[in-house]
């Protein structure tokens, strides 16, 4: 099929990608003239998993670039919208643009065309993309308006997309139930998976993706509720976690415990500093707003954001516990963006702690493998970019973990000691295991767990305030495989 895909942004440039990748004809459009520049050049505009291979693969053959909406429509069956909805002032998506692409589209369209509406909005927007379509001029049996919400998690966007747990088509005719069917059978028959040289899945036995068919109002409401409640999901575990904190208890061992039970499941329970992105924050203040204005005060909604927000400020008490005072601190941090995987900066819980670790004084020198670039556009030359994770920790009073990387879970903890200052770690996302962090001789806090400290550690802690943190002593005697294990059934 052709297909046009408005926005090339992190879901609309792996959208497209993928579309190609299972055998469509596909232009990637952006009225951002510099980024379609650089992807015609052969440029990758955003770190992500596989999709550099994906557009060197597809670029020029099934997949081409262009900044023109109207001469997308002209060439596409179906065009997908999939431009942000950023937040508004009062917490309502701000969707002009997604208005104006609808004019746009309007515009253009001459003959039966599919409206695919991917963007995150809130219920009834392909009502209001239907009137817009025909207050432009578009005649009202020339194009059908459909919801198809993305799932796409950024770090794993692509292989979400090609190997989906679900497809959600939300429809109010056939034309558009068949030709979404159409664009999406290369994954819902595993014809896709089966082909030569198809990006592997996820798991080893990658499983056909169930298709939920239902109108688009639901389809939009599926989108906001499954992400809300996600984030407060996270929110929920990191209130336990900081109750198990106080009280001495594991949260790894208290969600291995939760997360057993089916009914629950043991995704989305990993505490930390809370979560962020482009989606979460936005999408729990935009389906609020949604319900207000059906007369629904949903206020669970605003202890998600209330408790998300809280946590980050939790992590910087912390770090003013540990430190004392900040002012004049050498502090380093592992992590910018606003979770492992991706460059992606928007809405990040690190960029927000680091803005306060600098209110309060202290000198920052942080260390991400691919969000540095975006973050300077923000903070500038208010702090010190390393070139490495040991150079961001090198003479520094304390390292702070800040990004899930699952590189920073593999270093050299000799190595890092060696080059810090005081062997001080704070960890904002749990990466370490305590015992192990404990025996390499750092005073390790993290979410959720007991600081351990052994009795062979330096008397430099006697007299340490360990805050609201519970601490357990490591008996300093246990033989070293006796320790091994030990660390072994914690990790498990
Ligand atoms: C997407 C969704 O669209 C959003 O609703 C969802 O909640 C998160 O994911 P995302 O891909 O992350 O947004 O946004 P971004 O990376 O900012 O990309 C949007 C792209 O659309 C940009 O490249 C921008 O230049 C382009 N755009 C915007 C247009 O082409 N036309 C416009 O009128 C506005
Ligand atoms: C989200 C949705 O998961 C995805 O389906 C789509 O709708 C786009 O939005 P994304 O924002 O890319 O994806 O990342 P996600 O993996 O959902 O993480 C969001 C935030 O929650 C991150 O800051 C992450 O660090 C945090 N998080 C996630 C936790 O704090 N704990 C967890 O257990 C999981």
């Amino acid at each position: 099929m052709r297909i046009g895909v408005v926005g090339s942004g992190y879901v609309g440039l792996v959208s497209a990608a993928c579309l190609a990748e299972i055998g469509h004809e596909v232009i990637s459009v952006d009225t951002d003239v510099e980024k379609i520049a650089a992807l015609q050049r052969g440029e990758v505009p955003i770190h992500e998993r596989l999709l550099p291979q994906l557009l060197e693969r597809n670029r020029g053959q099934r997949l081409t670039f262009s900044s023109s909406v109207s001469a997308a429509v002209a060439e596409s069956e179906a065009v997908f919208i999939t431009v942000g909805t950023p937040q508004g002032e009062s917490g309502e998506p701000d969707l002009s643009y997604v208005e104006s692409v609808a004019s746009e589209i309007a515009a253009a369209i001459s003959g039966p065309r599919l409206i695919v509406e991917k963007s995150t909005v809130p219920v009834c927007t392909c009502e209001s993309i239907r009137k817009v379509l025909q207050l432009h001029g578009a005649e009202p049996g020339h194009f059908s308006v459909a919801s198809n919400p993305e799932f796409l998690r950024e770090g794993t966007a692509v292989t979400d997309f090609l190997y989906p747990d679900r497809i959600v088509l939300g429809v109010d005719d056939d034309f558009s139930a068949a030709m979404l069917y159409s664009i999406y059978r290369p994954l819902t028959e595993g014809t896709y998976c089966r082909q030569e040289g198809a990006i592997p899945g996820p798991d080893p036995q990658p499983k056909t993706a169930q298709v939920i068919v239902t109108n688009a109002k639901s389809a939009e409401l599926i989108k906001h509720a499954s992400n809300a409640f996600l984030a407060m999901k996270i929110s929920y575990i990191n209130m336990v976690a900081n109750i198990a904190e106080t009280v001495g208890a594991d949260i790894d061992q208290v969600c291995a415990g939760i997360g057993a039970d089916p009914r629950i499941g043991p995704q989305f329970l990993k505490a930390g500093i809370g979560y962020g992105g482009s989606c979460f924050p936005k999408d729990v203040s935009a389906f609020h707003s949604v319900a207000l204005q059906c007369g629904i005060d949903f206020s669970l909604l605003s202890e998600v954001t209330r408790i998300n927000t809280e946590q980050r400020r939790n992590f910087v008490k912390k770090v003013r516990t540990v430190l004392w005072t900040l002012r004049g601190k050498r502090i380093g941090v592992l992590g910018l963006a606003f979770k492992g995987g991706t460059d992606d900066i928007r809405e990040s819980p690190a960029v927000a702690i680091i803005q306060e670790l600098l209110k309060e004084g202290a000198a920052v020198c942080a260390y991400d493998p691919a969000a540095m670039l975006k973050t300077q556009e923000v903070l500038a030359g208010t702090i010190e970019y390393a070139e490495s994770e040991y150079q961001a920790a090198s003479r520094r009073d304390a390292l702070l973990v800040l990004t899930d990387w699952e590189r920073f879970a593999n270093l050299d903890l000799q190595k890092l000691r060696a080059v810090m200052k005081l062997p001080i770690v704070i960890d904002g996302r749990n990466l370490f295991n305590p015992s192990q962090m404990a025996a390499a001789g750092f005073l390790y806090y993290s979410v959720g767990r007991a600081l351990q400290i052994t009795e062979t550690m330096p008397n430099l802690w006697h007299g340490i305030h360990f805050g609201s943190q519970a601490v357990t002593m490591l008996p300093s005697g246990w033989p070293d495989h006796l320790r091994q294990l030990r660390s072994e059934l914690v990790s498990t």
